[in-house]
């Protein structure tokens, strides 16, 4: 919050702005900012509405719900009015809420009923004698819109109520409760747009609200939408309850979807960890949730609590925190990898998302881009889904600036040569075909240092990009090899900022230590096209040394037990390459170990654990890549469930396995997080490896 301005006009400013919020989410299914931004805003306005009460007006929309009533439903007065529900954001203040209670209640024991807090849309339903007569929208919480019809097509919604035995149906019965799309429909729809060319939908959410506003039901019927009932609303007739989850039982009696995952608690501390574990565990769900909602269970009690002028004093949302958020596409850059593999990202301003800082998020490739539309300048809505990789979802059109114009993918390599970039015919990949490449050269020597390959500790992006800058007394670099690695002196590095002596011997001792790496390793990190681990390591056991390796024929080479004639082809192809043969001269001057074949049986370090592999990862064929995780123990099998440990990416994903993973919160890795999986058997540190190389300064 910003102290230093009138209060009285901040106010305003954010009264207005929320209002004009309020109308794009809830009349026009548009809204311009996430639901996390949303908050933001409204719990500003409140803070200062309690700071300055002399400004506060019963028409604030901190103090109303919803939207107002279009002209294309009919309006629908709610008999009783539906509430929003009062926020809060952590267990302090679900603690705060909990103290409060027992004070109200003058120390009365309580309990609670826990529920998820579905993020669809609010819809109370109708029945007279037993039979739907009307559905309705929230609105303004007073008015809503008759949207019966399109309710009609939700085959979970009963049209006539089931009479169970010794139940008798009220004359009038008004169930309320969440209308949302599964997260299966609602990839199903976006994968079809896809195919028709259509525009993305954001989330499912919107993609619900869009379904139920439909003048034609038919549309509304291809949607498969589904409702979770959650709460009573008008009762006339029927029987007596004294507590609210006897009134989901006799819902769920009826024939209406009561969640299954609805918990009564007696405790605050058993409330916060119900709420915390899905926190965690919200991505288990075919259906998203925001939050839980917690309600007193005794409907005694509640009556006495009674209601704010917004929201129950009984309840409260419990709300996690924001995976979606809206923030400034500041450009569109493109990193290209060490086989020259070009990939676009976006440089975003820093957002706070799903638990950590957004600021970069690979748009994977020219198709991508193309299909989301966006452009440099843009509105965008950020998601990071717990452990998934961060992407940008989609621009808000509402908010792009007239002259703005579609990014076109660049032509010229980024890196000082400006080498061409082509992209083959057939290819989803644009690449960079200059071998000389000097960002090709530095992500080939930060392979080669990787953990999955020579493993040599302090090595990393930085201080490679720092050597490969670096010139010697001659003018000469001081790499531009991963060869000439072995010859940096500590007097070199100390010439680099960051260095003093001990860190300077320390890198020095790491390299000169990695020169009797196993053969497999060092075959790994020459970075040849489709040669990973597990072709390497049957390579070293058939021929023992680099040098035999070197001077077998393709034949030969083809002849090795879980190696085809492609990866053969692409070796001998690359040892005859006169660079890379004075490559590994150098390496051989700089005495590194060639036939180092101690291929002893791997640890067993990813012993019960399932690891899925979709896509090309490179350096692995299929099998390769499935091979090396069998080789430590785990399992690969062919498609994704709660049980999946890590889905591996690679080079044009299967959508169905990704979709699944994000849906079931399953960590997705890269090629480099999937080096650091074998050679550890653990994630990587965040458990998300970025698929994105930075570009280093040009
Ligand atoms: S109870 C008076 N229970 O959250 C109590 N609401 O922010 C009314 N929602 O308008 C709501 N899941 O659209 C309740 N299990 C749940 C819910 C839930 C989702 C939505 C509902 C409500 C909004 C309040």
């Amino acid at each position: 919050m910003d102290e230093t301005r009138d209060p009285e006009a901040r106010i305003l400013e954010l009264r207005a702005r929320i209002a004009h919020h309020n109308h794009l989410y809830n009349d026009l299914d548009t809204p311009e900012i996430s639901d996390g931004d949303y908050d933001l805003l409204m719990r500003e306005l409140r803070a200062l509405e309690e700071m300055h009460p002399e400004f506060q007006t019963p028409d604030s929309p901190a103090d109303t719900v919803g939207g107002a009533v279009s002209a294309t439903f009919a309006p629908v007065q709610h008999r009783m009015p539906m509430t929003s529900l009062d926020n809060a954001m952590d267990g302090a203040e679900l603690a705060a809420w909990g103290e409060r209670l027992v004070r109200q209640l003058a120390g009365e024991p309580t309990s609670f009923v826990c529920e998820l807090k579905i993020d669809g849309l609010a819809m109370s339903l109708r029945y007279e004698h037993g039979e739907l007569v009307q559905a309705a929208t929230r609105g303004d919480g007073k008015m809503g819109e008759d949207v019966t019809a399109n309710i009609r097509t939700i085959a979970s919604i009963p049209q006539t109520l089931q009479d169970p035995e010794g139940i008798r149906i009220p004359d009038v019965l008004e169930v309320r409760g969440e209308v949302y799309m599964p997260l299966g429909s609602f990839t199903a729809l976006n994968a079809a747009a896809v195919a028709a060319g259509e525009k993305l939908l954001v989330n499912p959410r919107n993609a619900a609200a869009g379904s139920l506003r439909q003048k034609d039901s038919r549309i509304t019927a291809k949607r498969s939408l589904s409702f979770w009932s959650y709460q009573l609303g008008e009762v006339v007739g029927g029987p007596q309850f004294t507590n609210h989850h006897e009134t989901l039982q006799f819902i769920e009696a009826l024939g209406f979807p009561v969640n299954p995952h609805i918990r009564q608690l007696a405790t605050v501390d058993e409330v916060a960890e119900f709420c915390l574990g899905w926190q965690r565990d919200r991505h288990t769900l075919d259906y998203d949730i925001d939050g839980c909602v917690v309600k007193v269970d005794d409907l005694a009690q509640r009556e006495k609590l009674g209601f704010t002028s917004r929201a129950p004093r009984w309840a409260i949302a419990f709300k996690f925190p924001p995976e979606e958020r809206t923030t400034l596409l500041r450009d569109i850059m493109i990193s290209v990898g060490r086989t020259g593999r070009v990939t676009p990202f976006a440089v975003l301003e820093p957002v706070f998302v799903g638990g950590s800082t957004v600021a970069m998020s690979t748009l994977h490739n020219q198709d991508q881009v193309a299909l989301k539309d966006v452009r440099p300048g843009d509105t965008v809505i950020v998601r990071k889904a717990g452990d998934v990789i961060p992407e940008v979802v989609g621009p808000v059109l509402s908010l792009r600036s007239e002259d703005s114009v579609p990014w076109v993918f660049p032509t010229e390599c980024p890196c000082p040569l400006k080498s061409e970039l082509v992209r083959p015919v057939g290819e989803a990949n644009i690449t960079c075909i200059e071998i000389a490449c000097p960002f090709q050269r530095d992500q080939r020597i930060i392979y080669f240092a990787s953990r999955g390959a020579m493993d040599i500790e302090g090595l990393g992006e930085r201080t490679v990009m720092q050597l490969s800058e670096a010139r010697r007394a001659d003018g000469q670099s001081l790499v531009k090899t991963p060869a000439d690695i072995y010859f940096v002196t500590v007097e070199d590095l100390l010439q680099l900022e960051g260095f003093a002596t001990i860190s300077a011997e320390r890198l020095v001792a790491a390299i000169q230590g990695s020169r009797d790496r196993p053969l497999p390793r060092l075959l790994t990190a020459l970075g040849i096209k489709h040669l990973g681990p597990s072709a390497a390591e049957g390579l070293s056991r058939a021929f023992g040394t680099l040098d035999a390796i070197m001077d077998a024929g393709e034949a030969d080479l083809a002849l090795t037990e879980g190696l085809g004639g492609i990866i053969a082809a692409s070796i001998r192809r690359w040892f005859d390459v006169e660079d890379n043969r004075a490559f590994i001269e150098r390496l051989r001057e700089a005495g590194v170990e060639f036939g180092n074949v101690v291929v002893s049986r791997q640890p067993q370090i990813l012993a019960g654990k399932a690891v899925v592999v979709t896509g090309t990862v490179e350096g692995f064929t299929r099998e390769e890549a499935e091979a090396a995780i069998k080789d430590r123990g785990g399992k690969s099998p062919g498609s994704v469930s709660k049980k999946t440990f890590a889905v591996v990416v690679g080079a044009e994903p299967g959508a169905s396995k990704v979709t699944k993973a994000t849906e079931l919160g399953v960590p997705m890795l890269d090629e480099i997080g999937f080096a650091h999986l074998l050679a550890t058997g653990d994630l990587p540190e965040s458990s998300v490896s970025v698929a994105v190389e930075p570009v280093p300064e040009a």
